[in-house]
């Protein structure tokens, strides 16, 4: 069974396209598809948290309005008019979440595509929908190759750049493990993932023996999802709590080779908005000498935010961090009623932001699907990256 958090069926003579997402709130105990036909549908879901991760919402926003435009008359207007409403589609949908720049970044990138589809003298609203249609359907399926691309450059970088990479390559016994936060699996992209492909690329090649997923708290995507996804994929893995990472790497010393993360937006500087946790793990990895990378396409480089201090962090609901929702287990191990339940003292403050900001500082390099970017006399420079993307 391939894991899939994004299930796309495009329009055909049997009907309307249709899209349904993995309900990601129900794993790891149930796995239910949902549909999404409408701009709301997705606001809502990305919102509620049903589909996560950087890459997935936007991709999931693009195709939301897809579905709605092979349901609705839009195609029958004229070319400003459908140009019109689905740039306003897009606005709408684009403020679901904050943090994550790729869904900034697709909505851009698809409004250019109507605007462009809707400026030739023979366009008509069905020529604009058309175009519409297949720039968001190409998201699907970039973001698998381009994923795949990061996790080959990133197993090759660790391969050549640590001293348990070189150790494996000359099939010495030492051991090469990674350190990973958060989820940046096929659950939160079109499949395969960015951090986590690049742990599924050094299995592949035969270089990883081992990987620690930390619980990722308050929401638990590392507990919830990343580990359900190595133990799908048979990966030999360990979960530990956030707070146990630096007793983590003062035992294990240079078998971890290196720690691995997603990044929500890469600002011009190289600093990177994260799931929270993400800059306490790139303090660690400084102290004890093991290299920290991020993993991330070229959609969540944003050159037009010069530092970490630009990026707008989403603060969410403090009932994250004061109750844990999950199915009661009966005395045999069986899953019952979801129930929750509270954690914390009733009437205490809570501060809840679900991303931090990592100082360019502290990250040894950015994995893209085109190479891994490092610092040159102390500086990142990204430009050359998008010298050679089509829009
Ligand atoms: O709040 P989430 O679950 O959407 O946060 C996800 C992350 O922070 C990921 O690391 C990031 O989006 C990269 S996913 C490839």
């Amino acid at each position: 069974m391939v894991l899939q958090a994004i299930k796309y069926t495009p329009a055909s003579s049997a009907g309307a396209a249709t899209l349904n997402i993995l309900d990601q709130l129900l794993l790891p105990h149930q796995s239910l598809y949902i549909p999404i036909s409408s701009c709301e549908d997705a606001f809502d879901a990305i919102k509620q948290m049903k589909v996560r991760g950087a890459p997935a919402i936007a991709i999931v926003a693009a195709l939301a309005l897809a579905v709605e435009c092979t349901r609705t008359n839009i195609s029958s207007r004229s070319a400003a008019e459908a140009r019109d409403q689905i740039i306003e589609r897009l606005g709408y949908v684009k403020k679901s979440r904050p943090t994550a720049v790729n869904l900034s970044d697709a909505v851009n990138k698809l409004s250019n595509v109507v605007t462009k589809a809707a400026s030739s003298d023979v366009a008509d609203g069905q020529a604009v929908v058309h175009k519409y249609i297949a720039a968001a359907e190409r998201m699907l399926i970039d973001d698998v190759s381009d994923n795949k691309a990061i996790g080959a450059h990133g197993a090759k970088w660790i391969a050549e750049h640590t001293a348990a990479g070189q150790s494996k390559t000359r099939n010495a016994a030492q051991e090469l493990k990674i350190l990973t936060h958060c989820n940046t699996g096929s659950l939160a992209t079109a499949g395969y993932g960015t951090a986590l492909g690049v742990i599924r690329s050094l299995r592949e090649a035969g270089l990883l023996t081992h990987a620690f997923c930390s619980e990722t708290r308050p929401y638990n995507q590392g507990s919830r999802l990343t580990a359900y996804e190595l133990v799908h994929d048979q990966i030999p893995a360990t979960l530990v709590t956030d707070s146990m990472a630096a007793s983590l790497l003062a035992r294990e010393g240079t078998n971890v080779a290196a720690i691995v993360v997603g990044a929500d937006r890469v600002a011009a500087n190289g600093d990177t908005a994260n799931k929270i946790g993400t800059y306490s793990l790139a303090v660690l990895a400084r102290h004890h000498g093991v290299k920290f990378l991020v993993a991330a396409p070229r959609t969540t480089i944003d050159l037009g935010t010069p530092s970490g201090e630009a990026i707008v962090i989403e603060e969410r609901d403090q009932q994250e961090v004061t109750r844990i929702k999950g199915p009661q287990i009966g005395s045999n191990g069986d899953l019952r009623e979801p129930a929750t339940i509270s954690t914390a003292a009733m009437g205490i403050n809570v501060w809840n932001p679900a991303f931090d900001v990592t100082p360019a500082d502290l990250i040894d390099g950015v994995i893209t699907e085109v190479g891994v970017v490092e610092k040159q006399n102390g500086v990142f420079n990204f430009e050359p990256l998008f010298a050679s993307m089509t829009e």
